[in-house]
């Protein structure tokens, strides 16, 4: 079997440093090993609600995110998932092979619709069988994962062993977990026990990959911090999760240790500090801002690519899920 990945984000806008460090630019790491697979998922997006003129900006703002971060339409095959019509109909059969309980202990969902659960939309709801269907549609042997995803992926495997002992067939691999490194999950710049996230209400809680050099000084400036100064190893920032976080950004932006970075600035304050990570944030996130920038102000070479991209998806995914509606009795 060829060793393909699968992975996605959601152009839901504000792509941020967390999306660059923890997918991305793992992402393009990715390419010359495997096949690769990866999709702007607008039909997970609009499981809350999407404004339809923003969202298809949106969308391609998150290929050009993509495409900034080094994920290469010539090696990769790069498209929205609403242009290739297997992703809903295997999510209506795995919503079939999927059951309640497995869902109701999805902690995303807890997360994403809060106190008002009554009012969230189904689809946040089965969601998890959505992204199920997205990685299986193409039999994807390995998913990249950040820690905020592991859950779905056992869910993704359970419905492939599912489904495979219920039809009586070897139909779904059990997809591998691909663990990151160094930058793996990146904080809010506000509270460090949060995860910087897109749908954080404050402007100051990330850095977007579309931030200007005094946007990101001053966010940086203002990221919440302690009066301590740094240790000479990471271990003993232990309980610091702000200072931590900050450490962490530094040493992946830079592919250095923790503890490197540590024993660099042992002794200095975070004024000190703040200057220096400013600096590296800069230099690392300009170029992608800069490319960002030049590819949407082409509108029609993105759209190019995506539908290049879905088709080359299509073509995948279509005796895939021929086999998979046979198994089934359609
Ligand atoms: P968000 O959580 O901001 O809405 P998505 O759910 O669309 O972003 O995630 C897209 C990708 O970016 C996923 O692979 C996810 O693991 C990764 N990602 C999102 N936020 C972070 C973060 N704070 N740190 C590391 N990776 C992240
Ligand atoms: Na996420």
């Amino acid at each position: 079997m060829t060793n393909r990945v699968f992975s996605g984000a959601q152009p839901s806008g504000n792509m941020h440093l967390g999306n660059y460090l923890g997918a991305f630019r793992n992402w393009a790491k990715l390419q010359d090993d495997f096949e690769c697979i990866y999709c702007v998922v607008d039909m997970h997006a609009i499981t809350v609600w999407q404004d339809p003129e923003d969202l298809k900006n949106q969308v391609r703002e998150a290929a050009a995110a993509y495409i900034a971060s080094g994920v290469d339409p010539s090696k990769s095959i790069l498209f929205n998932q609403s242009r290739v019509p297997g992703h809903a109909e295997l999510a209506w059969i795995f919503n079939c092979v999927a059951r309640i309980g497995w869902l109701n202990r999805m902690t995303q969902f807890k997360d994403k619709a809060g106190k008002n659960r009554e009012n969230a939309s189904v689809g946040l709801y089965v969601y998890p069988n959505l992204m199920a269907a997205d990685i299986l549609l193409y039999k994807a042997t390995h998913v990249p994962v950040g820690e905020d995803q592991k859950q779905h992926l056992e869910l993704t495997r359970d419905i492939a062993q599912k489904f495979n002992n219920d039809f009586g067939r070897e139909m779904f691999p059990l997809t591998e977990p691909l663990i990151l490194g160094e930058g793996a999950r990146v904080m809010s710049l506000r509270d460090g026990t949060k995860k910087m996230s897109k749908s954080d209400p404050s402007e100051y809680s990330r850095i977007n990959l579309n931030d200007d050099a005094d946007t990101l000084a001053l966010k940086i400036r203002k990221a919440k911090t302690d009066a301590e100064l740094l240790p000479a190893l990471a271990k003993d920032l232990e309980g610091r999760p702000e200072a931590q976080n900050l450490v962490g950004i530094y040493a992946a932006l830079m592919d250095m240790s923790r503890d490197a970075v540590c024993g660099q600035f042992e002794g200095k304050g975070f004024g000190d500090f703040k200057k220096a990570l400013t600096d590296v944030v800069v230099d690392k996130v300009a170029p992608i801002t800069n490319e960002m920038t030049r590819l949407m102000a082409d509108p029609a070479y993105i759209d190019s690519i995506l539908q290049q991209g879905g088709e080359k998806a299509q073509a995948i995914s279509e005796p895939i899920l021929a086999d998979i509606k046979k198994a089934v009795g359609f």
